[in-house]
């Protein structure tokens, strides 16, 4: 089994903030789930360095766009590690090999056919990098997502004909319901569909900063198809990642196509339509589903680096740590939708689940097995009076990843974290610990706990791999993969227990 999954490439014409951090986060906890199930993973992340967002935002700096990509390039680069995401690898649509395999996929979607001369014009914003078409457009000519004025543009250009794929879309939306997700995604780039495709810009001649076309050097490839290529290109020149290896070293026979394109609701029609028809002409494979995640909004705007109010990642992780940011983010804005995210609400999840819920119950846990048996749980099967909410959770959250519910998979986990807190109030093992005669009893409430909170720190991997792993090595147990997350074959080891820091300190 094999599973690729994607992140967008963030344009480098600014630094990266909490949306760009979003969809990686989101990426990362399914790569770690699946490597969990022990399935061979690549996950691909990095930037789109050209077109006009960068050439415009270097010029307003006065350098040249390399040099503004290569030092946002930088800040993007170093945001993953910070984030605990575990990439396979970096792309940078200015990898010379990148580039390469660009003129190439796109010299075949010549060669077949789907590319000619003309004459476009158009409303275009500099900003999206696109031309609206005439509904998006309000009557003060605005662009609606970054409310600059649009600009009307008229270009000699070689042109991609997606009109060729009317007929071959609507059969892929009717054969695959899930191409696209969540549904009302779908809904909308269907019906964008059936509203009648018009063959689009493939190459932009005003523009120096991007691929050259190699049968055309004066044009460069509109950054859209140089991007979206990325996918597909960097399996041609990652290092092979570490796994299972199956196929050998050629990365595209392991992993194309991709399981997942994770992206956000506004670059849905890019991915949504461009992409398999692009795919088509190339006669290469199409992505198993595209994932449409929505905005996380500050005052009910989206939060963008263009309308300049954006929450710093780098100052969140830095004063709570990865974990908090991906648990409030995986948390409180349910995935596939809009959601708000503000300081207080952050603070409120921190304190309120991640401290009291889930700190709380590893630390009184490890803490009572040190104090009422002197680190050494007994080797008992867990209580059976939780097999029903214990017993079939990590395949109920396999089957909820796979659909990419990340948030819905972590409420059921966290559903069960609230049940072990609500199982250590109503047996008080406080209580037990002062009868002797209830020896018994205290030993299977304290082997119930460890077990279920391995079962938790198991689930819980993906989303908070820090502290979970601090966890696991308290608990003894080095093992992350799925099958030891299952109830039934879960007993307390038997082993002394190690001890254990706050996992997520009040004072933070
Ligand atoms: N470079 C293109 C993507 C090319 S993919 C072949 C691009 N870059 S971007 O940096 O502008 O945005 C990248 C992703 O970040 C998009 O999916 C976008 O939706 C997401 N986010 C940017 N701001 C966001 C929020 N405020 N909330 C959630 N995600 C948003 O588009």
């Amino acid at each position: 089994m094999s599973f690729y999954v994607t992140t967008p490439i963030y344009y480098v014409n600014a630094a990266p903030h909490l949306g760009h951090a979003y969809t990686t986060i989101a990426a990362d906890v399914m790569a770690r789930h699946h490597r969990q199930r022990g399935e061979d993973v690549f996950f691909l992340t990095g930037t789109d360095e050209h077109g006009e967002p960068v050439a415009d935002a270097a010029h307003a700096l006065g350098i040249e766009p390399q040099e503004l990509a290569d030092r946002n390039a930088e800040r993007f680069k170093a945001l993953a590690p910070q984030l605990e995401a575990s990439n396979d690898f970096f792309i940078r649509t200015t990898d010379p090999q990148h580039e390469a395999m660009v003129k190439q996929v796109l010299s075949r979607v010549r060669e077949n056919g789907y590319v000619y001369e003309g004459t476009y014009e158009g409303w275009y914003c500099p900003r999206c990098a696109d031309f609206k078409a005439e509904n998006e457009i309000d009557e003060d000519r605005r662009c609606p997502i970054h409310h600059i004025e649009l600009t009307r543009e008229q270009e000699e250009n070689y042109f991609f004909k997606l009109s060729a794929f009317q007929e071959r879309l609507e059969e892929l939306y009717a054969a695959r319901e899930d191409f696209v997700v969540p549904r009302t995604r779908y809904n909308e780039a269907l019906s964008f569909i059936r509203s009648g495709l018009r063959d689009v810009p493939l190459t932009r001649h005003k523009l120096t900063w991007g691929v050259q076309v190699p049968w055309d050097p004066e044009h460069v490839f509109y950054v859209w198809f140089d991007a979206l290529l990325n996918y597909y290109t960097a399996l041609s020149y990652a290092p092979s990642p570490a796994g299972l290896a199956a196929g050998g070293g050629d990365l595209a026979k392991r992993f194309w196509p991709a399981s997942y394109h994770l992206i956000g609701k506004d670059i849905l029609r890019f991915h949504a339509v461009y992409w398999p028809a692009l795919l088509m002409a190339a006669e290469l494979e199409l992505p198993e589903h595209v994932f449409v995640h929505g905005f996380l909004l500050m005052d009910g705007e989206k939060m963008s680096k263009s309308l300049g109010n954006v929450l710093d990642p780098f100052a969140v992780i830095e004063r709570y740590g990865s974990d908090a940011l991906r648990f409030y983010l995986l948390r409180d804005v349910p995935f596939g939708q809009d959601g708000s995210v503000s300081t207080a609400s952050f603070e409120l999840r921190y304190e309120s689940e991640l401290a009291n819920e889930f700190g709380n119950l590893a630390s009184r846990t490890i803490a009572m097995v040190h104090r009422y048996r002197d680190g050494v749980p007994l080797a008992l099967a867990p209580d059976p009076e939780l097999d029903d909410e214990f017993a079939g959770l990590a395949q109920e959250v396999a089957a909820m990843i796979d659909r990419a519910e990340l948030t819905a998979a972590l409420d059921a986990i966290w559903q069960r974290v609230r049940r072990l807190n609500r199982y250590v109030e109503e047996r008080a093992p406080w209580q037990l610990a002062k009868d002797e005669t209830r020896a018994h009893e205290l030993d299977l409430v304290l082997s119930t706990l460890v077990a279920g909170l391995r079962v938790l720190a198991v689930l819980l991997h993906p989303y908070l791999p820090a502290s979970t792993d601090k966890l696991l090595a308290a608990l003894g147990s080095e093992d992350r993969s799925l099958a030891s997350a299952r109830w039934d074959s879960m007993q307390a080891l038997g082993e002394p227990i190690g001890r254990l820091d706050s996992l997520f300190p009040k004072s933070a």
